[in-house]
């Protein structure tokens, strides 16, 4: 019977073309080693810190559309991507009267418009069948004080997301993973007493190392009838 639609199953191990934006440390360096280590050609973007072992680098800031437009002309040179991971982000905390305009614009632009630009830039270059994971936060569903900017950049996300899978649904899955508290550079960066008030905060009591996020954006960027959905690994925060 011919299938209307995206395929129904690709071939796990078949090698893919593999974008990871934001892959020079913490979650998206995980991530990238993890499609590396699975044999698929990453290319993983960085600012000057360069990559992991095994992953080609491409300096990127995501706030600038021209390099995004630049990533994907370079990356389609050795054929379409099949997968596109938007792992980058940043935090700039403090009450909402303390933010400056440039905090707030600056998390925005990082967090949401840029990777709203990398969709768009991926849609017309992605393999028909593809997979993109975007990377929000349980702070987007829960709220987080002084996080204004933070979790409106990423509940914006994930509502851009819930409509572009409905546009784009015949051509490429698009989905988010959206992690607790994760050992990174992020989380270190916090107060002592903020990183214990997360740990208790967690119902597993503990906070996630990188590895377990990446495991879970390599497997639902594989699933096959997914799309539209943010998934939670969050150690019981979020259910
Ligand atoms: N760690 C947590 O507790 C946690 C919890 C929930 C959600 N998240 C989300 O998970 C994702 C990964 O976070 P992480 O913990 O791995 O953060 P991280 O260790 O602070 O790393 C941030 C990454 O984003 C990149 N980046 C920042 N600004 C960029 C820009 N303008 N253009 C391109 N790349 C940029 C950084 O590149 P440089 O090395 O060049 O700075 C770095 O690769 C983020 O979306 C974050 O919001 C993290």
């Amino acid at each position: 019977m011919s299938e209307r639609g995206i395929p129904q199953s690709q071939a796990a191990d078949a090698p893919k073309t593999v974008v990871v934006i934001g892959a020079s440390r913490g979650i998206g360096a995980a991530i990238a080693s993890t499609f590396a280590a699975h044999g698929h050609r990453v290319i993983g973007t960085h600012r000057g810190g360069g990559t992991p072992s095994g992953v080609e680098g491409f300096e990127l800031d995501i706030t600038e559309p021209a390099q995004i437009a630049e990533l994907f002309a370079f990356v389609a040179k050795g054929g379409k991507p099949d997968v596109v991971v938007v792992a980058s982000g940043i935090t700039r905390d403090g009450p909402l009267v303390r933010m400056s305009d440039d905090d707030i614009e600056a998390v925005l632009a990082t967090n949401l418009v840029g990777p709203m630009h990398v969709v768009r830039a991926a849609a017309s270059k992605i393999a028909r069948g593809g997979s993109i994971v975007l990377l929000s936060s349980v702070s987007a569903r829960l709220g987080h004080v002084g996080q204004a900017n933070y979790t409106a950049a990423k509940a914006g996300l994930e509502g851009f997301v819930r409509t572009v899978s409905q546009e784009y649904a015949s051509r490429f899955r698009i989905n988010i993973v959206s992690p607790g508290p994760t050992r990174t550079d992020m989380f270190t960066d916090a107060s002592a007493e903020a990183q214990e008030t997360m740990q208790q905060a967690t119902p597993m009591r503990r906070v996630a190392e990188p590895q377990e996020i990446a495991d879970v954006v390599f497997w639902v960027s594989q699933s096959t009838f997914m799309t539209g959905a943010t998934v939670p690994v969050s150690g019981g925060i979020v259910i």
